[in-house]
């Protein structure tokens, strides 16, 4: 029998990290799981897969590298205002904890990487949908932690032979419930959860702004089932072991929603109105993302399958009654 990858995770505790674990493991890959916990959570992975290490443990981080073909890292903070509050825990640990790793992936020779990256790193962006080749302008520590880190995989490209594929997420959101993994930061700063517990509680959820040049004066952004993500994980990795070369894609579906749309989503899909107070802007917040994705979708034959807002909203529903009930 033909052996299957062995791939190594990092951040495999966490929301986007689990899941894609998940449907490495459908797909027959050999994972293994490395996690501090310092924000994942441990029921959402196999003991018997999961190591609680720091990246920046570069050895050991090393020793669990031997026979692994590539790596998909996850392991990083992603919260945009504590990035603005705290940039030096942005910078230590998304760009150190990387750099350790690429230290140990090059004593361990292993030099294939998928890197979570995000649609943070175009900032304000000047034209939409937006395509791979606009400007690269981070506004917050967080976005700026990640594009910095895709320019040291293009320099470790050159000096090292490591090919990396960066996948810039728009919003991911949604769930597995059948698999019992979905979404839950602490503090959760994410719309659908939040509109999830105003429905929950009754207490409202504030919209932050209704003023922005939109149809209804609400950002817009572009939702992308976790589900999709994972797929885009598996479909890069597939690229990278068939020999395919350094590159960066969106991961979006290209359609946007307004923040109304979405909440008008959670009052369908909850059959109960959701409470909600207008707010004010919330800094750094651009009135509207949305990918271009077709790069992906024509080189990695990637299609978003259950990206729909319903269907996305329907599943983390699910997830939440599941986990908060
Ligand atoms: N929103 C509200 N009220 C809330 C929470 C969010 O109105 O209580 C609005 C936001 O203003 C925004 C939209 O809902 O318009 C989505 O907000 P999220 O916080 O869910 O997501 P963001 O778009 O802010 O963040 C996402 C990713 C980040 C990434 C960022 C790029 O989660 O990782 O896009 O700007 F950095």
């Amino acid at each position: 029998m033909e052996k299957m990858p062995k791939i190594l995770v990092t951040g495999g505790a966490g929301y986007i990290g689990c899941v894609t674990t998940h449907h490495l493991l459908q797909r027959g890959f050999e994972v293994v799981v490395i996690d501090d916990l310092s924000r994942g959570h441990r029921e959402n992975v196999a003991p018997e897969r999961l190591h609680v290490l720091r990246l920046q443990d570069t050895e050991g981080v090393a020793n669990l590298l031997g026979g692994v073909d590539a790596v998909v890292h996850f392991a990083a903070h992603s919260a945009v205002g504590e990035s603005m509050r705290e940039p030096e825990l942005y910078f230590s640990n998304n760009v150190g904890g990387t750099v350790s790793l690429l230290e140990a992936m090059a004593r361990a020779n292993v030099r294939r990487l998928v890197f979570s990256s995000t649609a943070a790193v175009y900032g304000d962006p000047e034209k939409l949908p937006i395509p791979e080749d606009a400007q690269i302008a981070p506004v917050n520590p967080y976005g700026q932690s990640k594009a910095i880190v895709e320019k040291i995989l293009n320099e470790l490209d050159h000096y090292r032979g490591l090919r990396s594929v960066a996948l810039r997420y728009f919003n991911a959101c949604g769930a597995e419930p059948d698999a019992g993994l979905g979404e839950e930061h602490n503090p959760e700063t994410h719309l659908i959860p939040l509109l999830f517990r105003a429905v929950a509680t009754g207490e409202p959820i504030q919209i932050f702004g209704n003023d922005y040049a939109t149809p209804d004066g609400t950002c817009i952004r572009d939702y992308i089932h976790v589900s999709d993500l994972a797929a885009a994980h598996v479909a890069a990795l597939d690229y990278l072991m068939a020999g395919g070369g350094s590159a960066a894609y969106n991961v979006g579906t290209g359609t946007g929603q307004t923040v109304m749309e979405v909440l008008r989503a959670v009052e369908e899909v909850t059959g109960k109105s959701v409470p909600y107070k207008i707010a004010a802007r919330r800094e750094g917040d651009p009135t509207e993302l949305v990918a271009d994705s077709k790069k992906l979708r024509k080189t990695l034959g990637w299609q978003p399958q259950r990206s729909g807002i319903q269907e996305i909203v329907r599943d983390a529903w699910a997830y939440y009654q599941l986990k908060f009930k």
